[in-house]
């Protein structure tokens, strides 16, 4: 389809679940930008659980969103239960606003809700010339260190820099894969790699209706369990939203709203060194591209160059949808 026709679609999708003309707007452009870097994870294919969850009034169509200033480079959001796009898009503008009065931003924001990709809100913070930190917490997925049952979130870790190139985003979940390819497959009757979770039983497991039962794995073991719970409390326990498990699953958890916390912390690099930034992180990427390849490798990639590859691959392309989805896009608009 083309991307000019999913956009009205998706717009006229949202207003019809009482989301404004602007907040329906963000909402298709993220959905459709997930498509464009190929992850499909975080498109379309979570569409018709967004809706779902407008129609239970857990996410809010019309929030107040409040931005409290506390000093010139911190402010606190309250997001009001609104679709985690929304607030995330407001959080990174004032984040971006803060860094560039004084030098660094720092936003938390409490009561939100899946917001995609972290990589949507650092993109813009690097487009504007700022360093920046990106933190969400997330659903129960990953059992701790030591413990059986899961707690943390696949809560991912969000770094990018400019480089007056390509920018450097490095966009990772805590766990070895993040949920909604396990969810994906789920739809789709597809199996998931090996090795990435466990049924209820403790087993390795690559379907991925057993895998959502039991728990998937943290990157690095114990590494990887301890960066989730940093990110738990950075963007759950400081922020003052939900933490410690108690993030609702936006899929199959309709109790109440899911109050989920986001962090963005941004720096402007010129801070300690001046001018000489640029150069400088450029000096450092090219010391390692010049590395010695191993075997199999022609090249050496920064992370964040074989999405933009992508993303301009798949710009000059229209956009294909699965029959699922598309059936589930007309029963949306039908509502
Ligand atoms: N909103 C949420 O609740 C939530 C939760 C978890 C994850 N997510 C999102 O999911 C995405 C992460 O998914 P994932 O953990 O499955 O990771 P992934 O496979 O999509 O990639 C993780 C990182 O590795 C880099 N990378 C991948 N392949 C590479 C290669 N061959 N060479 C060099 N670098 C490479 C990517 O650029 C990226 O920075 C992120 O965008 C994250 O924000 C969102």
């Amino acid at each position: 389809m083309k991307k000019s026709v999913l956009r009205s679609k998706l717009i006229q999708i949202f207003k019809k679940h009482r989301l404004s003309k602007k907040h329906s707007a963000i909402c298709a452009d993220y959905l459709i930008k997930a498509e464009l870097l190929a992850a499909k994870s975080h498109g379309l294919t979570r569409l018709k659980m967004y809706c779902d969850r407008i129609k239970k009034n857990l996410i809010n169509p019309k929030p107040k969103i409040k931005i409290r200033k506390i000093n010139s480079s911190v402010s606190h959001i309250d997001a009001d239960n609104s679709i985690g796009f929304v607030s995330a898009d407001i959080g990174i503008s004032q984040a971006i606003k803060n860094a560039k009065k004084t030098g660094i931003g720092l936003v938390g924001i409490k009561r939100s809700g899946h917001f995609g990709l972290s990589s949507f809100y650092a993109e813009q913070a690097v487009k504007k010339n700022l360093i920046v930190l990106c933190f969400t917490n997330a659903p129960p997925a990953l059992a701790p260190y030591g413990a059986k049952k899961s707690l943390f979130g696949t809560n991912p870790i969000c770094f990018g820099v400019p480089t007056g190139k390509v920018p450097f985003i490095l966009d990772t979940s805590t766990s070895i894969i993040n949920r909604g390819k396990i969810r994906r497959a789920n739809k789709f009757g597809e199996k998931i790699p090996f090795g990435v979770a466990l049924d209820k039983f403790g087993k390795i497991t690559t379907d991925p209706k057993k895998a959502l039962e039991g728990t998937q794995l943290p990157i690095a073991g114990f590494k990887g369990s301890g960066l989730a719970w940093m990110v738990d409390i950075l963007s759950g326990v400081i922020t003052g939203s939900s933490h410690g498990g108690k993030t609702k699953d936006p899929f199959d958890d309709f109790s109440g709203p899911q109050n989920v916390g986001h962090l963005f912390i941004t720096i402007n690099p010129k801070i300690f060194i001046g001018k000489r930034f640029i150069k400088e992180i450029n000096k450092n990427i090219n010391l390692v591209k010049k590395l010695p390849k191993a075997k199999g490798f022609s090249s050496i990639l920064y992370p964040g160059e074989r999405k933009n590859n992508l993303y301009k691959k798949n710009s000059k392309k229209d956009i294909s949808i699965p029959q699922k989805i598309l059936n589930e896009m007309s029963n949306l608009n039908a509502v």
